[in-house]
């Protein structure tokens, strides 16, 4: 994928934008805070030794006639002398009376309020014969009773040459930052994007209709969930692919069957005109069963797909389920007696509900007519129908052949068949499932050895 547009880039642009703008925020914040730090630091020890000295003058200053030079100012400027500091007389106008360094020629001093106003200040300045920078000193002092102005001048070029030191040491650490983010971004980006592609060119081949290819879920994240249901995709769709051949196969087999029946007589009939009555009665017969049959098939076929469409209105009204389940049973008798199966529908007299009877009973008659097709011969099975917990419940239980569990979630699946190509299409429990539904029920079934299998519908509480 071109790189321009992969996430990698915008993975990668997005920690530089943020580290970047911290890193250059910080950094200025930091070379402030140092500079700062250190000509504060100087300022104030030239105060403190402004303040010292002038506790000591204080102390002489009326005693003029001590001094060396035989001049006060010079005496004060012995006073106040410091390390590595030039030190100056002012008068209050800012006019240089006198200078450690002899030079007196200097032109007068602009002075801020703060140090007319008589207080201590300092201040960074350019010294104005050399253009150097410096930390200039201003501090209030007596001579001979009258206001004059101490000013300290220190040469800032070292504590600058030192300043740009540490900025250069920021400077390094802050492109070695910027270089790791840079890589742990990269690599990041990468490992995000590296099975998303993986996934990406998985699920294209799956596009083109290979469905036999899983995609590897060792992720332990969201990517793995996306590849496991990608997988669960392919799955379904193979087995409905699988499910969707059963059920032509299936279809076709239970269309063709009745229709052999129906063609293989008819010819007899056309070719054969020998046959006696009987004969052609039996042959009729034959030809109305069968008919019949591919009748119910269209039927079961058409119903369904009407249910899945969801174009079923449902025509509800007070009914019995009592009389449903009895009714059920009655349209199932001849068949149960052709298996010799016992049909018992429990007597709990009338149990009204609000509902669509004939979709219900439609319903009820399929579960009855799979316990039939899968008891065994001989064997009992009782239809109970009851009201628990405000729900109407009708249960149909028979003994015979056992639906192993991995089945038992597939079977209100359209065409699903646990043996496939057994009698019926597999749209029994599909449409029971649907009619149910529809009612705002659920159909479940369970089967063990023990109790055998039991398909029960519960519907809601629904007397209107
Ligand atoms: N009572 C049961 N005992 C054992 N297996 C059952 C029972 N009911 C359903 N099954 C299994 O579930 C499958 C699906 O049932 P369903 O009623 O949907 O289809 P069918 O009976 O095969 O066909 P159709 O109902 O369309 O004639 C059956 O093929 C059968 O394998
Ligand atoms: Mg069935």
């Amino acid at each position: 994928m071109d790189w321009r547009k992969s996430m990698i880039k915008r993975v990668v642009l997005s920690f530089m934008a943020i580290i970047l703008l911290t890193l250059a925020l910080g950094g200025v914040t930091f070379a402030f805070a140092v500079r700062h730090y250190f000509y504060s630091g100087v300022a104030q020890v030239l105060l403190n030794r402004a303040e010292a000295s002038d506790a000591l003058y204080g102390q002489f200053s009326g005693n003029v006639r001590i001094n060396r030079w035989g001049s006060p100012f010079m005496e004060a400027l012995d006073s106040f002398r410091a390390r590595n500091a030039l030190v100056e007389i002012l008068n209050p106008e800012g006019d240089l009376i006198a200078s450690s360094s002899g030079l007196t020629e200097t032109a007068r001093v602009p002075l801020n309020s703060r140090i007319i106003n008589g207080k201590e200040t300092s201040r960074v300045e350019r010294f104005p014969r050399t253009g150097e920078k410096v930390m200039a000193v201003y501090y209030p002092v007596q001579i001979m009773g009258k206001p004059y102005i101490i000013r300290y001048v220190s040469s800032l070029s070292g504590i600058d040459r030192e300043l740009m030191l540490i900025y250069l040491g920021t400077f390094v650490c802050a492109v070695v930052i910027a270089a790791l983010v840079f890589f742990i971004s990269l690599r990041l980006a990468k490992s995000i994007v590296t099975p998303i592609r993986h996934i990406i060119s998985a699920s294209e081949e799956m596009a083109s209709g290979n469905f036999n290819l899983r995609m590897k879920d060792h992720y332990s994240d969201e990517l793995g969930v996306l590849a496991k249901t990608l997988n669960t995709m392919a799955e379904e769709i193979q087995k409905n692919d699988k499910l969707k051949n059963q059920f032509i196969s299936s279809v076709s087999h239970e269309l063709l069957t009745p229709l052999t029946g129906i063609r293989g007589w008819s010819e007899t009939m056309i070719i054969n005109h020998t046959l006696s009555p009987a004969e052609l009665e039996e042959g009729l017969n034959v030809i109305k069963s069968e008919s019949d049959r591919l009748q119910i098939i269209v039927r079961d076929l058409l119903n369904f797909s009407k249910l899945q469409g969801n174009n079923i209105k449902l025509n509800r009204a007070k009914m019995d389920i009592g009389v449903s389940v009895r009714q059920s049973a009655a349209s199932l008798q001849i068949k149960a007696a052709e298996k010799r199966c016992i049909l018992v529908t429990g007597e709990n007299g009338r149990l009204s509900f609000t509902g669509d009877s004939i979709r219900l009973q439609q319903a009820i008659v399929n579960l009855i007519d799979n316990a039939i097709k899968f008891a065994d011969d001989g064997s009992r099975i009782s239809i109970d129908y009851y009201e628990e917990n405000h729900q109407v419940i009708i249960n149909v239980k028979d003994k015979g052949i056992v639906i192993d569990e991995k089945d038992l979630p597939y079977l209100t699946d359209a065409f699903y068949q646990v043996r496939a190509n057994g009698r019926g299409s597999g749209l029994g429990l599909a449409i029971s499932d649907q009619i149910v539904r529809l009612h705002g029920g659920k159909l479940t079934i369970t089967s063990n050895k023990q109790e055998g299998t039991i398909a029960t519908i519960r519907l809601p509480d629904y007397h209107c």
